[in-house]
């Protein structure tokens, strides 16, 4: 009765290993090798933010929606949404590509310091689909990397780097980021 139990447990040992053989296999299977070296698509967009000041209605495209005082320096807590265009070029009015959708927060007391989100969303007879970015960025650096997430439609699962310099700014009103986009993993 014992022999008749341990070789039970025996079978379903061995068929659970095999199962987990199998399973591991079919993972490894699908994993894509990805050269960290060479990014599988890269491009650069450059991001428009134009703040609303109260008195350009027409022309902003970002709005702060939260901006406590008293917290120090560097506009702790100041939140902002925005629809931004992403043009090819740096001229703001050039045709964008596409619109960037999400928010920034401010969130250091000790220096100017931001958390980013936002969708990349594309809907032009060249590309469609959403890339999307979120990471800290800490934008008194000269670069900052954001981490690209995932994708949809032809960015479908993509993950990836995009490197920021904000290469010109007027004040709080408006400042374009140079947004170079690598992604590592495409389908
Ligand atoms: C994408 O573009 C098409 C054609 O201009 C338009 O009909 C559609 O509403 C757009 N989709 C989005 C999500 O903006
Ligand atoms: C729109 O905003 C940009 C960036 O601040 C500014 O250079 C331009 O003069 C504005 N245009 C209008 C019509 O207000």
């Amino acid at each position: 009765m014992a022999n008749q139990t341990s070789k039970q447990i025996f079978k379903t040992l061995l068929s659970f290993f095999l199962f987990v053989l199998l399973l591991s296999d079919t993972v490894s299977s699908v994993r894509k090798s990805i050269n960290l070296k060479k990014p599988c698509k890269r491009f650069v967009l450059h991001f428009h933010n134009i703040a609303y000041d109260g008195d350009n209605a027409d022309n902003a495209t970002s709005a702060t929606i939260v901006n406590p005082l008293g917290l120090g320096d560097f506009s702790f807590g100041k939140f902002v949404i925005y629809d931004n265009p992403l043009t090819m070029d740096e001229n703001y009015l050039s045709e964008p590509v596409a619109r960037a959708q999400g928010f920034f927060f401010y969130n250091k007391k000790t220096t100017y310091n931001s958390w980013f989100a936002s969708t990349l969303i594309f809907n032009s007879t060249q590309h469609k689909g959403t890339l999307t970015l979120i990471d800290a960025n800490p934008f008194m650096e000269p670069t900052r990397d954001l981490s690209i997430v995932g994708g949809t439609g032809d960015f479908i699962m993509s993950r990836g780097v995009v490197t920021f310099t904000t290469d010109f700014f007027e004040g709080s009103k408006y400042f374009r980021i140079k947004m170079d986009i690598k992604l590592y993993e495409c389908y």
